[in-house]
Formats: C-alpha cells, structure tokens, sequence
C-alpha cells in the first residue's frame, strides 16, 4: 500500500469512527443499554413520594397518532418539566392502535422506539414516568373476549422495560368502563399483573378501579395481598360539570354546563376533602399508597376558578400523602402554553406553590 491509500484508509476510517460516535451521542441510552441505571428494588410507599408531583403528557401518544390530538412531544418538555419543580410524568399511551388487533398483538417497533425515546428523556431528566396503557375501547367493550390480547400486550411492555430503572413505573390500564365491572376487571388486571411479574417481580405497579377510575369505586378494588409493590390510583374531576363545561368535543351536553365557577362556598372545599376522606380510610385499611393519576379543569372554566380548584385539590392530595398527576402538560387543561412557548403562571403556581 503506497503513502497515498494509507493516508486515504486512516481518513476513512476516523470519519466512520466520528459518525459512529455522533450516533451514539444522540441516543445513548437505547443503543447502549449499559448507560441505563440500573433497576433496584424500592417499597411502593417509597416510589409513591418518589412520584410526588407530576404532570400528564395528555394529548400526545393516546391519540390514533401523535400529534392526532394536537401535542407532538418535544425534548425541551422535560427539562422545562423538571425545573418547573415536578417530580414525575405519567405517559398516556395507545398501545392498542399499534398492536396486531389479534393474538400476538405485535406491537410496532417505530413506535416502540418512540416511547423509548419519550422513557429514556424521562430517565436523563430525573424524571419519574408512569407508562399506561389508554383509550383501549375495543377491550372495555369485550373485557374477557380480549383478555389475552391485552396480556400479550402487556408482555411485550414489561419484557422490553424489565431492565429499566424503578423510575418507570407500569399502569395497567387507564379507566376501565363500559363493560368492565368489579369482578372481570379483576380477572383482567390480575391475568395482565401475572405476566408483569415474570419479568418484573418487584417493578411497582399503579391499578385503579372500575367506572373510569372513580375514587367512589375503590372499595371494590381487591389488591393481592402477596404483592405489596402496587400503587392504587383514582381519577379526580369533581364537580364534573366544572371541570368539563364546554368540553363538547367529547363530554355530550356540557356545553350547557358553561358560566359553572368553583370556590365560592365552603361546601365547595369540604366537598374534596370528604371524597379524598374515603380514599384515605380505603388506603388505610388495605395499606396501600395512592396516586391521583389524573385531575384538572378544561380550560373553558375561568382562570381564577381553575386555579382555586386546582390548589385545593393539589393540597388536599398532599394532606393525605397522595402523589399526583395534573391532566395535562400541553392541551386544553394545559399548564404550557405551547404556541407562546410559556407557562400559563397562575396553573403553574396553583400546582407548585412557592415556599
Ligand atoms: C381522557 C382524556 C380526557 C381527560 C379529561 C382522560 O382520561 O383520556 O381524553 O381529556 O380524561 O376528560
């Protein structure tokens, strides 16, 4: 080899050394699953202070496709998120819309690689995620004819995450309804929580309960007792026809609910506290930690009623060791106004309070 191919293999070989490197750069943690921290085993009560306060990136991959909803997520959201002051992120997700719609239900590998990219975002900013499994109608109208289908779903999730860190948590479903009752939810979350546990045995896991996660329904929820790294959750949007007036994209009638304010009353607050009075004895008594995985008023309610609302429920929450994820981040109960680029200060603050 004269002077010239050596110089010519020596410049080929450091500019495929450099774009090797420059991959790796962008996308260390998939491609090198050493970067990920590891997974250790942490109590469920620990992981839920962990949990703390969150926001939800509603909107975004529930949709049939992200951005269908109008919320595409973008790198900057989690560090804006964490200097924000909140400790985790719940992650709604359509599995359903990007798995074989039969037994295996092969989940899609482009957008399995999406949500890794969203995980690992989370993971680099120290952030905690709560990965769930959303809008998965076609299981709420046939809960144990599609069992299985929803079991190798969840198979997939939890072989791909096992070696994750404990700051991704699983969900296993977002508000069963429709056809779901006490007893087949039971069956079905119980099925899918099996197949978790062979590949995640001590991995803490949220379940909430029947009729779109009420906290009146979570009494008939029935956690088994030989695992004790499950978080329950409820759903809070009470009085409904405040926090949804106006929401007539998919709230039927609540249009007419427009002009209802919120806290001018003392039965207003005391209202909250009661109901999360019922989810505190239930917890107390089955010795469980709770997550409020969702909360918030749309964005038709006036401001100074929204924030009133928000704060009390935020607190409440807090007064009985519930950690909690606002709905949402990006839409239209939004805390981000993502066209201005700024957070909507007084939600913000409502939120995370000034010490
Ligand atoms: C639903 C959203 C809805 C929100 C408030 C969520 O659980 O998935 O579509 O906007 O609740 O109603």
């Amino acid at each position: 080899m004269n002077w010239k191919n050596s110089i010519f293999t020596l410049l080929l070989f450091t500019l495929l050394l450099s774009l090797t490197g420059c991959k790796k750069k962008t996308n260390v943690l998939s491609e090198d699953p050493v970067g990920l921290p590891p997974f250790e085993e942490i109590g469920a009560f620990e992981q839920n202070v962990l949990l703390g306060r969150g926001v939800n990136f509603g909107n975004a991959l529930e949709g049939e496709n992200e951005g269908d909803m109008g919320m595409v997520i973008q790198e900057e959201y989690f560090t804006l998120i964490k200097q924000a002051g909140f400790q985790s992120l719940r992650v709604p997700i359509s599995w359903g819309y990007h798995a074989l719609p039969v037994y295996p239900s092969t989940i899609d590998l482009t957008f399995f690689s999406r949500i890794d990219w969203v995980i690992e975002n989370a993971i680099r900013a120290e952030l905690n995620a709560v990965i769930n499994c959303h809008h998965i109608d076609v299981l709420d109208a046939d809960p144990l004819g599609n069992k299985m289908w929803f079991v190798e779903i969840w198979r997939q999730i939890a072989d791909r995450y096992k070696d994750y860190p404990n700051s991704v948590i699983f969900e296993i479903k977002n508000e069963p309804h429709d056809q779901f009752n006490a007893d087949n939810w039971d069956e079905v979350y119980k099925a899918v929580l099996d197949v978790i546990r062979e590949t995640n045995p001590t991995r803490n896991v949220v379940i909430g309960p029947i009729n779109w996660n009420s906290f009146s329904s979570m009494n008939t929820l029935d956690l088994p007792e030989n695992d004790q790294h499950l978080i329950a959750t409820f759903h809070y949007y009470n009085p409904f026809q405040f926090t949804h007036q106006g929401a007539t994209g998919w709230v039927e009638g609540s249009g007419d609910w427009l002009g209802t304010t919120w806290g001018n009353l003392q039965s207003h607050y005391a209202r909250v506290i009661s109901d999360f009075e019922s989810v505190a004895d239930w917890a107390e008594a089955e010795n469980r930690p709770v997550y409020m995985g969702e909360f918030g008023a749309y964005e038709q309610a006036d401001m100074a009623s929204r924030v009133l609302w928000t704060d009390h429920v935020a607190r409440t929450a807090e007064s009985f060791d519930f950690s909690w994820a606002y709905w949402e981040f990006g839409a239209g109960f939004g805390i981000y106004d993502r066209n201005a680029g700024e957070w909507r200060e007084e939600l913000l603050g409502a939120l995370i309070p000034e010490e």
